[in-house]
């Protein structure tokens, strides 16, 4: 692993900038955030006369708390440019996200909105230890997926050379990674799993290629898995996180340095973390829902965005800005298994701790009578293909009863048995249907 630091002369100044600088432009641009949408998206503005509020009340950071939150909903039903404050012509590209039910939501961004987005991109590129000099892979799709084209700008603003793989095609994946020898990818961390894999099929060590960092996100991945990753393919890996809603990839990224939770980029995106159940902020340091604002999007401004995911606020380390605790999941991913919560995340801790299951897996929840059961379906690894599954399973079922609290039925299947993914992993399936 080559654990490269970015160097501190080449960061953009607000990155180093004291908290207080840092503060008075999150509230100058907030002031102007609220007045734009209030001024011109006809659905927000709405909601904030319902709520009683309008722009100039807006006189502290702390009352970025009197105003009303966006919800997905409220996308949905602007479907598909209501929530847009600037006319259509100074829109110049339209992303959307695929949800699990349902119409997708789209976002639009102008020019300086695109411009914004590469300048956070390539500043994440940069916290894991890229530059102008490297090559990069990009495997998150490209299209409506905000991944692929999101860290493909991010990437030539750095001034770094692109290499647009986009997902799928393992097989070539690999090759282009042989012959143009990229120093770094930018991947969902359950694709670049599978890419090893193949790696392996065609009788090469992942390990041994150019790859010097992988630039994570788009799921959850654990510290456990952050590990595999690392010493499956030899290069560090660095989480990115980022949402459509709020822009794309590059909302946050880890520090090479440090690896402790993606810095979140507090200049463009203000972070709030709420009680998920009574919407209340809570302090810094205490679990809830993450919540953005956006700070200077034109296109689409977002206000107090409930993302769903669940995380909280720790300091700034390698960066003055704040950063967040790796995801633990999503509200909505969250499984309630006889009282008891259980995220994947937490299965995925105990597959990867058993030495003979390869790190792939998915659950099945169903319905036994009143009681909901979940099923975990892991696989041998190559190395570990002779062993007894019926010894392996023990094994498993016994950490998530010891760990995550609950009983699973563990189902072990051959090596190459679970479906692979070629983007975001598909973890849970759900069959109880309503
Ligand atoms: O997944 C944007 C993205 C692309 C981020 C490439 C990073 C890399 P959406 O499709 O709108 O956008 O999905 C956003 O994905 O609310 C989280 O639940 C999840 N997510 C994204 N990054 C991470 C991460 C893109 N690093 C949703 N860790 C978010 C955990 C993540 N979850």
């Amino acid at each position: 692993m080559v654990n490269r630091v970015s160097d501190p002369n080449s960061l953009e100044p607000i990155e180093m900038a004291s908290i207080d600088e840092l503060r008075a432009l999150q509230l100058e641009r907030l002031a102007w955030s609220i007045g734009h949408a209030y001024d011109n998206c006809a659905p927000y503005r709405a909601k904030c006369d319902v709520a009683g509020v309008t722009p100039a009340d807006l006189r502290s950071l702390e009352d970025l708390s009197l105003f009303p939150f966006t919800v997905k909903d409220d996308l949905r039903q602007s479907y598909p440019f209501g929530m847009f404050a600037v006319p259509q012509r100074d829109v110049v590209r339209i992303h959307a996200s695929s949800g699990t039910t349902g119409k997708p939501t789209v976002v639009g961004y102008t020019r300086n909105d695109i411009d914004m987005w590469a300048t956070v991109v390539a500043r994440s590129i940069h916290a894991s230890g890229g530059g102008p000099d490297d090559l990069i892979h990009v495997a998150y799709g490209y299209g409506l997926f905000t991944g692929g084209l999101g860290a493909h700008y991010g990437a030539e603003k750095l001034g770094a050379t692109v290499i647009p793989v986009s997902g799928g095609q393992t097989p070539k994946q690999v090759q282009l990674i042989q012959d143009f020898k990229p120093d770094i990818i930018m991947v969902t961390p359950s694709y670049m799993l599978n890419i090893a894999d193949e790696f392996e099929r065609q009788g090469l060590d992942p390990a041994a290629s150019s790859l010097k960092i992988g630039i994570f996100g788009a799921e959850p991945w654990g510290e456990s898995m952050r590990k595999e990753i690392e010493e499956r393919c030899g290069l560090d890996a660095v989480d990115i996180y980022g949402l459509s809603e709020v822009i794309g990839p590059g909302v946050a990224n880890e520090c090479i340095e440090t690896k402790d939770g993606p810095v979140i980029w507090e200049d463009h995106f203000y972070p709030e973390i709420v009680n998920p159940e009574s919407g209340e902020p809570v302090a810094d340091g205490e679990m809830g829902e993450l919540v953005f604002t956006s700070l200077t999007k034109e296109a689409l401004p977002i206000i107090r965005y409930r993302t769903r995911d669940l995380t909280r606020l720790l300091p700034g380390t390698a960066r003055t800005m704040r950063r967040m605790d790796k995801i633990t999941g999503r509200s909505d991913d969250m499984l309630i298994i006889r009282g008891v919560n259980v995220f994947p995340t937490q299965i995925e801790e105990r597959v990867l701790a058993v030495g003979a299951l390869a790190p792939h897996y998915q659950i099945r929840v169903s319905r036994d009578g009143k009681l909901d059961v979940i099923t975990v379906k892991v696989e041998k690894t190559a190395a570990a293909k002779d062993a007894e599954s019926a010894a392996v399973a023990g094994e498993l079922k016994k950490g998530i009863k010891d760990y995550v609290g609950v009983s699973a039925i563990i189902e072990v299947c051959e090596p190459g048995e679970v479906a692979r993914s070629e983007g975001k992993a598909v973890r849970v399936i759900d069959e109880r249907g309503s």
